[in-house]
């Protein structure tokens, strides 16, 4: 059969930013578009899975036959993250995840202090959704875990720590300071990581830049041919 047909599996995928509230009309965010991550999900369901779009804050219409779960802050996502991913096969945490959020959220709006020049935010550490995942997923099993690496300089150094640090099957590493690529852009470049897992040696894959679309198709592709691999099917 197809190493990379999806009928019958079931993938979760996280897209976006995330919004972390300071008061009721400010938050801190990123320049996620979430485009990268809803082109994984069109891929991923173009090949048969069953594909559960779990997404911050975006404006993109959702790909055919996607199931799309809204939510704003990290921790929102986490918990969405951590429902789909119990009968999940395959987790792809390609969402811009906020690393801090505001320790206290102010109830009114944050006014000016007249002679105040600054002021100052005390964040505190959100959660690590992927890593939680990764670590602690009951359910069926736990699904193959694939992590995007966004990162500016040593890519591949960076990106192989990720792999190993939060657990994950494979990462996903680009360059987000090539201009026209990664964050908010049409097209994106990866290398892509694998660990070695139940006798299949590790693995890497250069992908040159390329619409969002194309590479998502390949990075589909490549995930499910190892997790087909690792099952031995
Ligand atoms: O959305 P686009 O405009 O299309 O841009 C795509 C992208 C550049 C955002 C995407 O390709 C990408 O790189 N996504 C990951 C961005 C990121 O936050 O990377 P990171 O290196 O900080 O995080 C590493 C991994 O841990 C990621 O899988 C991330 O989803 C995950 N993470 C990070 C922090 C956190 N608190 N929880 C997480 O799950």
């Amino acid at each position: 059969s197809d190493a990379a047909d999806a009928h019958g599996m079931v993938v979760t995928i996280t897209a976006g930013p995330t919004r972390e509230p300071l008061d009721p009309v400010r938050y801190l965010s990123n320049h996620s578009s979430g485009k990268m991550g809803f082109a994984l999900a069109k891929a991923a369901a173009e090949r048969g899975a069953r594909v559960r779009l779990i997404s911050g804050p975006v404006a993109l219409e959702t790909p055919a036959g996607v199931e799309r779960i809204d939510v704003e802050s990290a921790v929102g996502m986490l918990e969405a993250a951590q429902e789909a991913a119990v009968d999940s096969d395959l987790f792809i945490g390609c969402a811009a995840v906020a690393d801090y959020r505001a320790e206290q959220v102010a109830e009114h709006k944050i006014k000016k202090t007249a002679g105040d020049d600054a002021l100052t935010l005390r964040l505190v550490k959100n959660p690590d959704i992927i890593a939680t995942i990764a670590k602690n997923t009951a359910g069926k099993a736990r699904p193959f875990m694939v992590g995007f690496a966004a990162e500016t300089r040593e890519l591949e150094r960076y990106a192989q720590d990720k792999l190993n640090r939060k657990n994950l099957d494979m990462v996903v590493a680009n360059d987000v300071g090539q201009a026209g690529l990664g964050f908010g852009a049409e097209d994106n470049a990866a290398l892509v990581l694998w660990r070695e897992t139940e006798g299949t040696p590790p693995g890497r894959l250069e992908l040159p830049p390329q619409s969002k679309g194309a590479l998502a198709a390949t990075i589909i592709e490549t995930a499910l041919k190892r997790l087909h691999a690792r099952q031995g099917s």
